[in-house]
């Protein structure tokens, strides 16, 4: 891989990852510091709504709303989807009562990392495809844009089934954490 494509791209994506870990622990040491404990509860809901409207993207994607650029909704999603996984991790992270939201946990930190390597891809690719705009002829192009269309196909396919697996989990612990909890 060429060097600038780690520098512009690669690196960025792994503080991203790794910013989320180190923030998720800095915002629970400094709840827990100013015996503010308790806030860790509320911020599960919070982030659930959080990362529930980063999906306004996907609603554009397949035409069910249609206000928003899909550009500019993609970035909308990148950014909640890191602040409520952040918020997500707070809720769960400090403390241990069942193996479930733990696994729950787990399988959001990996849609997140697929997520941010979703994201590298996709602007590698339309660097790629915008590199070559400029003097490709038309078939070279069309070769670029199938290229993009195939590498986030790929993606998908694993992105995907990643995502079911965290929904299911989450849903699991918020139905039974519902039941449970003695109001
Ligand atoms: C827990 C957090 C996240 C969840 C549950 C999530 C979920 C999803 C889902 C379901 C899709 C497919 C959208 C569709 O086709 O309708 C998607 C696409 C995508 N996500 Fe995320 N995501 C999360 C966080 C992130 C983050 C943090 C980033 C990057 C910083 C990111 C970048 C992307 C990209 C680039 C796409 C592909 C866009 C496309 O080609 O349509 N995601 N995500």
């Amino acid at each position: 891989m060429h060097r600038s494509v780690i520098v512009r791209q690669v690196g960025p994506a792994a503080l991203l990852l790794a910013g989320l870990v180190a923030a998720a622990i800095a915002v629970d040491a400094a709840l827990h510091y100013a015996g503010l404990r308790w806030v860790g509860l509320y911020l599960g809901p919070v982030g659930t709504g959080i990362l529930a409207l980063s999906f306004l993207y996907s609603l554009r994607k397949r035409g069910m709303i249609a206000f928003g650029r899909p550009r500019q909704l993609l970035e909308f999603h990148e950014t909640l989807g890191w602040l409520g996984s952040l918020l997500l991790l707070v809720h769960g992270g400090s403390h241990f009562n069942a193996l479930l939201p733990w696994f729950a946990l787990l399988a959001m930190v990996v849609v997140v990392a697929s997520g941010i390597t979703g994201a590298v891809l996709l602007r590698r690719a339309l660097e790629l495809v915008r590199a070559g705009a400029g003097e490709a002829p038309d078939g070279a192009r069309l070769v670029l844009d199938a290229v993009t269309v195939d590498i986030m196909k790929k993606w998908r396919t694993v992105h995907m089934p990643l995502n079911a697996v965290f929904l299911t989990l989450a849903a699991i612990h918020i139905v039974t954490a519902t039941l449970l909890r003695s109001w």
